[in-house]
């Protein structure tokens, strides 16, 4: 393991003022996101949107890698330049997605397990071949009546630390991402509660099994109530629940954590992260983002009215959701600079 490569991308990529673009949606989820806004989908849509995205003018100084999916880490330009070369040109590291999907878990109904590791070795050897430096696996916990249980939050963190070994193994910085979901009813204190017991049981198996903490990062969700419940919390006690969540669960040693906006609206995903920025106390880690949907929603919008392959207002649209989250990486975001 080439520790010092790992820790140096993992520093790079929480880099002040920078965070990562989640843009490894899979041709599927990619298709229904385009299908959603009126765009037929294929693989020729599919690049010709994200080309659009990376070719934005200037997002380098807010994005310091894009998470790829295996189709798009393969794909061009518009001017045939391929686009692990355009990021590496602007200094933005490619990412790659690893996970092959989450699946139902046998014997317990409603819940899933992430699967993929079968053959990622040698997956990961040709990613970094392609010039991919870090890479992602999801894990997805749902809370319901009686869920999670205790084999859905063990063997999710069991993989979640495998993958991670066999990432860094092969020059990868690992993003472990264990999602609870924003579904259902639950208020916030239970969020809190499922999202601490996956943390530690994520961590505990890092340990054992050798992953070096120093050369990974953590894609946690936000301390939320369940979009069901009538009980919302609000901005301040999302952002104080959430650094609470991860201090009492997550090693200091970890250079930084990066959430995923999960289904909030573009600026609560904002706002939140300004916030835990804004408190006043030294975090261990960098908190920053690793945003989909709240850095691309209103792009995709754009690109859907246009539908042309070079189509600055999208870019603009990416542009402004970049900068915002910049500004939050040091608590200096305010809603007045949305416009
Ligand atoms: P969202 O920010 O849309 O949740 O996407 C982040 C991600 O990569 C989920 O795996």
């Amino acid at each position: 393991m080439d520790k010092q490569l790992l820790e140096k991308n993992a520093r790079e990529l929480v880099s002040p003022g920078r965070g990562i673009l989640a843009a490894d949606e899979s041709n599927g989820t990619m298709s229904n996101r385009l299908e959603a806004v009126g765009i037929k989908p294929s693989p020729e849509a599919r690049r010709a949107y994200r080309a659009n995205l990376f070719s934005t003018e200037g997002y380098e100084s807010a994005i310091s890698g894009v998470i790829l999916f295996d189709e798009t880490i393969r794909q061009s330009m518009d001017n045939g330049k391929p686009i692990t070369q355009e990021l590496s040109e602007r200094g933005v590291l490619p990412g790659i997605k690893v996970d092959t999907g989450a699946k139902e878990l046998a014997n317990h109904e409603g819940e899933k397990i992430t699967e993929g590791l079968d053959g990622l070795r040698e997956r990961c050897t040709e990613y970094f071949a392609l010039g991919a430096r870090f890479a992602k696996w999801r894990a997805v916990i749902r809370i319901g009546d009686g869920i999670p249980s205790s084999a859905c939050l063990y063997t999710n963190a069991h993989a979640l630390a495998r993958y991670s070994a066999i990432c860094q193994e092969q020059g990868l910085v690992p993003i472990i991402e264990p999602e609870v979901l924003m579904d259902g009813d639950h208020d916030a204190t239970v969020c809190f509660d499922v999202t601490s017991s996956i943390l530690a049981a994520t961590f505990t198996e890092c340990e054992e099994q050798g992953v070096h903490i120093p050369g990974a990062l953590l894609k946690p969700n936000m301390i939320i109530a369940g979009k069901d419940c009538e009980d919302q919390v609000s901005r301040e006690e999302v952002a104080r629940m959430t650094v609470e969540c991860l201090t009492k669960n997550v090693p200091h040693a970890l250079p930084g954590i990066v959430f995923l906006s999960g289904g909030q609206s573009d600026e609560d995903a904002t706002a939140h992260l300004n916030l835990m920025n804004k408190m006043g106390v030294e975090h261990p880690w960098q908190l920053s983002y690793s945003y989909g949907r709240a850095l691309q929603a209103d792009a995709l919008r754009k690109w859907s009215e246009n539908a042309e392959d070079s189509d600055i207002s999208s870019c603009s649209a990416f542009l402004h959701r970049a900068k915002m989250n910049s500004l939050a990486r040091s608590g200096d975001w305010s809603e007045d600079l949305e416009g």
